[in-house]
């Protein structure tokens, strides 16, 4: 990837993207609310999803993390978030986020507004060009109350890569330009998934058919984008396998994690995200005698859990994304990889050993520090596991 251009350059360029926009753009993007009245299916899975809540007002983990960064760079990273979180600002100005359309985040308008993605180094900010035409991937259709055109890009997938693309380049950060925070669309490109058209839209809008006589719905496209808040698409991401062995007074296990169900990096998106593995030694009353780690889990077992960690200009890590200078450790999942780890311990008294992996949305001692309750993101989700007795082979 060429990551060559200085910072004042990209910025600059944004902001002339975005008056140009301001030109180009003769309609205003309207509400799910007026899309609902002939797509109910359609805003109904779209209202479930994360799009409709990727705002300040209605995305508490957004809203602390969108505030510290403002904090921590004098308010440069206010317009930069919003981008991709509250995108319909791109439209309408309203950046201090005010309007109640604006706060409809990712909303049916944004998407299908999008005529291409501008040609940007690193990344790819979205052309919007809201009217009367929606755009999809079919073309014979006759719709009511709006025109329709055929866009490839809707076809194809790269709708998602102008904010499932490449984030660098905050505002105000220190890191050069050089540090890739996230970038799902990049890790998915190269994979086999890529080179036979498997692209985000197929993997995350499965088709479901459905005729009504009554509604504009002859056949849906999911639109409730299943991702890592959904616990059936992170039980179809990993396969887990677990493989014992007594010797001399040892138990050897041996874990086994492919990551064949996820085209990109397994935690993708924001470095917040982390998967970890469970090791548990249980005696006959199943409880627990040994386990790979006891409270601190990237202290005791670093090499169990898959995450993306940085450091700041002072060498303190973790660091927030937009005070990173480096990489300290990356251990999340490549596409395709088998990950193998070994635990030895005392097999005394060991009746069961089990293996379990799970996903977090954020770490607790974030959640902590923003004294964030809620238990959807306090919850680590089970993603697979594995249980093997002793002597049962
Ligand atoms: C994140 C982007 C995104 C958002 C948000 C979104 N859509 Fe879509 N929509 C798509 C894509 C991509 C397709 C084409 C999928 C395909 O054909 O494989 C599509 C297809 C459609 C279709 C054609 C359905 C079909 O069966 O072919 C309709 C109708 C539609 N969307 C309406 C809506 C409405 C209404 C909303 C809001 C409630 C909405 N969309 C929100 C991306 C989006
Ligand atoms: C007055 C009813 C009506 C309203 C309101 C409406 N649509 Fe549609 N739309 C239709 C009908 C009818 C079709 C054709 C459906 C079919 O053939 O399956 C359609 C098809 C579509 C399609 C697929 C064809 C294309 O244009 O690419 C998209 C995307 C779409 N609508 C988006 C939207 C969005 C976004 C909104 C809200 C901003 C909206 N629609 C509001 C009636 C409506
Ligand atoms: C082969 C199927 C597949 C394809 C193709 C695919 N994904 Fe995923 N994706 C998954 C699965 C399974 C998960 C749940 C596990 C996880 O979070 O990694 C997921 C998770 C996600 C998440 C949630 C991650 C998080 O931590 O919040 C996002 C966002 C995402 N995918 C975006 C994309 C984008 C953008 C593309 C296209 C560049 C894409 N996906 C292509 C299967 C796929
Ligand atoms: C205009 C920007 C934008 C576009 C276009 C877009 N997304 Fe997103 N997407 C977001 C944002 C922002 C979030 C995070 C919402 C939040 O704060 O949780 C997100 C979240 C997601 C998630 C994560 C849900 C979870 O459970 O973690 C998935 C999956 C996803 N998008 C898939 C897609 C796919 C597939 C497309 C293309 C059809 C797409 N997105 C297009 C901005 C966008
Ligand atoms: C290029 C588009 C883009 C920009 C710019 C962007 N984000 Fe995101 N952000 C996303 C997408 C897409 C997701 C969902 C990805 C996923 O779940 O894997 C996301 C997810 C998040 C999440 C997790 C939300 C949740 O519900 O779990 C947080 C927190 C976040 N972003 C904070 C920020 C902050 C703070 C900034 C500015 C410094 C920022 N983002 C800038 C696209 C962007």
């Amino acid at each position: 990837m060429i990551r060559k251009f200085s910072r004042p350059l990209i910025i600059i360029a944004m902001t002339c993207s975005w008056a140009m926009l301001y030109g180009q753009a003769p309609g205003k993007i309207e509400s799910a609310l007026s899309c609902k009245k002939c797509h109910e299916k359609v805003y109904d899975q779209w209202s479930s999803s994360q799009h409709a809540r990727s705002t300040p007002v209605n995305n508490v983990l957004f809203a602390k993390i969108y505030e510290l960064s403002q904090k921590d760079t004098d308010g440069q990273t206010k317009l930069y978030c919003i981008r991709c979180h509250a995108p319909v600002t791109q439209t309408n100005g309203d950046v201090d986020l005010l309007q109640e359309i604006t706060n409809e985040g990712v909303t049916c308008d944004v998407c299908h507004s999008i005529t291409q993605l501008s040609d940007h180094p690193g990344s790819w900010p979205n052309v919007y060009e809201p009217g009367e035409v929606k755009r999809s991937a079919r073309r014979d259709v006759e719709p009511e109350g709006h025109k329709s055109a055929y866009s490839e890009i809707f076809e194809n997938g790269k709708i998602c890569s102008g904010c499932h693309g490449d984030m660098l380049d905050i505002p105000g950060t220190r890191s050069c330009g050089d540090l890739t925070i996230c970038d799902t669309d990049f890790e998915w490109q190269g994979t086999t998934f890529a080179r036979e058209g498997k692209s985000c839209v197929a993997c995350h809008m499965t088709g479901v058919v459905e005729k009504s006589f009554f509604r504009a719905e002859k056949s849906i496209i999911q639109h409730d984008f299943p991702g890592a808040y959904s616990p059936a698409k992170l039980q179809a991401a990993a396969k887990l396998s677990l493989d014992i062995k007594e010797f001399e007074g040892e138990v050897i296990a041996r874990v086994e994690i492919v990551n064949d169900g996820v085209a990109h990096l397994l935690p993708t998106g924001p470095p917040a995200r982390l998967v970890f593995l469970k090791v548990s030694a249980l005696d006959q009353n199943d409880r627990e005698i040994w386990s790979n780690f006891e409270s601190n889990q990237a202290v005791e077992d670093p090499f169990g859990i898959f995450h993306i960690v940085f450091a700041d200009q002072n060498g303190k890590v973790p660091s927030m994304p937009w005070l990173a200078v480096r990489i300290v450790k990356d251990t999340r999942l490549r596409p395709g990889e088998t990950r193998r780890l070994i635990y030895k311990f005392p097999g005394e008294g060991v009746a069961k050993v089990t293996a379990k992996l799970y996903y977090r949305l954020a770490p607790p001692p974030l959640l902590d520090k923003f004294e964030i309750v809620d238990e959807t993101l306090r919850t680590p989700y089970l993603m697979a596991d594995e249980a093997r007795s002793i002597g049962a082979e």
